[in-house]
């Protein structure tokens, strides 16, 4: 008969009892995603092994780049496979460690979304600080959105002085890339999608000017705003705010590619802008970006956005859903606007 000592019989007692709900993706969608296409399915976890974490999910994030994924074919990341679960940005808590470096409460983010527990190797889990709550803000201004938002300013270099039109203002990316380039000295318009999430903008964010995009044509509200033009574009949307930035863009202007959130359901591609010739008669700019480029330098961001977060001059807006059974529809909400700052779903 073997003896097990009172932690390994208590790890056993937990490891048999632990299941983990997640989501997969059973379909590929057409357009718009609907529930249909996801499920929620169980699993029973494995039993660790040496030098590995278990990790119980506290927040996940979802994002819009995930539409892309569900599509077939290649992009830049692999397709999301059918009948797997998704996967993506999350920060938790270590429940048990068989990894040196890890230890029980210990938070980390991971790319191991849509699901409430998981079992990773070291290399996979970036530890963070428990100290600065809540956690999920290692998802919005701390976290990969953040860091896009930091990223693209430095991506086409913009500085004091500049005029700076961000599209998709009110999102994760776009609110911290408006609040940074404020205390970059800019002069900062944004647009967004319902008179709340313009004074969001100039109220809560510090933006010299913003407009919603859906009472009335952009280049007019642009040109309002901007009577003398911009020197930056920051593209979340692409479609009409593009072509509006094109036109308003002054010689040797700025465009940061970052996204493109009008055409990602399009059924069949779109036209792009019928006024491209800008980029030729004013010498513009335009410069694709993928934040997972420059995670040799996070840790410039997490120093940058860690300090105007502590000194509270970078505030972290989100809206919080609550349960895995919501996060689908937390992730289908995106495309209709419902969160103002970065969309997390609260597990815990
Ligand atoms: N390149 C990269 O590495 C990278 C990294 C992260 C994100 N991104 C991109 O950056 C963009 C913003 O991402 P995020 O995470 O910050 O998302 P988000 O802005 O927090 O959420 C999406 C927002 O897009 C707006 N929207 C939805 N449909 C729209 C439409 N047809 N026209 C205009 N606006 C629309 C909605 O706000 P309204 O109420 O204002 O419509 C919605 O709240 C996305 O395009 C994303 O793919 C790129």
């Amino acid at each position: 008969m073997s003896v097990r000592s009172a932690p390994e019989a208590n790890r056993i007692a937990f490891m048999s009892k632990t299941t983990s709900r997640e989501i997969r993706l059973t379909t590929r969608p057409n357009g718009l995603p609907t529930a249909a296409n996801f499920t929620l399915g169980q699993v029973a976890l494995e039993p660790l092994q040496d030098h590995q974490v278990l990790v119980r999910n506290l927040f996940m994030s979802v994002d819009p780049y995930m539409r892309g994924r569900m599509n077939e074919g290649k992009s830049y990341v692999p397709p999301f496979e059918l009948g797997k679960p998704l996967e993506g940005g999350a920060v938790g808590e270590v429940v048990e460690s068989r990894a040196s470096g890890f230890k029980p409460g210990d938070a980390v983010t991971s790319n191991f979304g849509w699901r409430e527990y998981f079992i990773a190797a070291p290399a996979e889990l970036h530890p963070v600080n428990r100290e600065i709550q809540p956690l999920s803000v290692y998802l919005g201004a701390l976290g990969m959105t953040g860091m896009t938002a930091w990223a693209g300013l430095k991506l086409v270099e913009v500085k004091a002085g500049d005029v700076v039109y961000i599209s998709g203002a009110a999102g994760a990316v776009g609110n911290v890339a408006g609040q940074l380039a404020k205390l970059r000295g800019c002069r900062v318009i944004g647009s967004a999608g319902s008179a709340e999430k313009v004074r969001f903008l100039r109220k809560e964010c510090g933006f010299d000017a913003a407009f919603d995009y859906k009472a009335g044509p952009v280049l007019e509200q642009l040109n309002r705003a901007a009577p003398d033009g911009i020197d930056v574009y920051f593209d979340n949307v692409g479609g009409e705010s593009l072509e509006a930035a094109l036109s308003a863009l002054r010689v040797h202007g700025r465009i940061i590619a970052c996204g493109g959130i009008s055409g990602y359901n399009a059924e069949k591609p779109t036209p792009g802008p019928s006024n491209l010739f800008n980029m030729i008669t004013k010498r513009l700019t335009m410069k694709g970006l993928i934040v997972r480029d420059w995670l040799d330098r996070q840790d410039e961001f997490e120093h940058e956005a860690g300090g105007y977060f502590r000194a509270g001059k970078l505030k972290n807006k989100e809206t919080v859903v609550e349960g895995i059974e919501q996060a689908v529809g937390a992730f289908i909400g995106l495309f209709s606007g419902r969160n103002v700052g970065k969309m997390v779903v609260k597990l815990v």
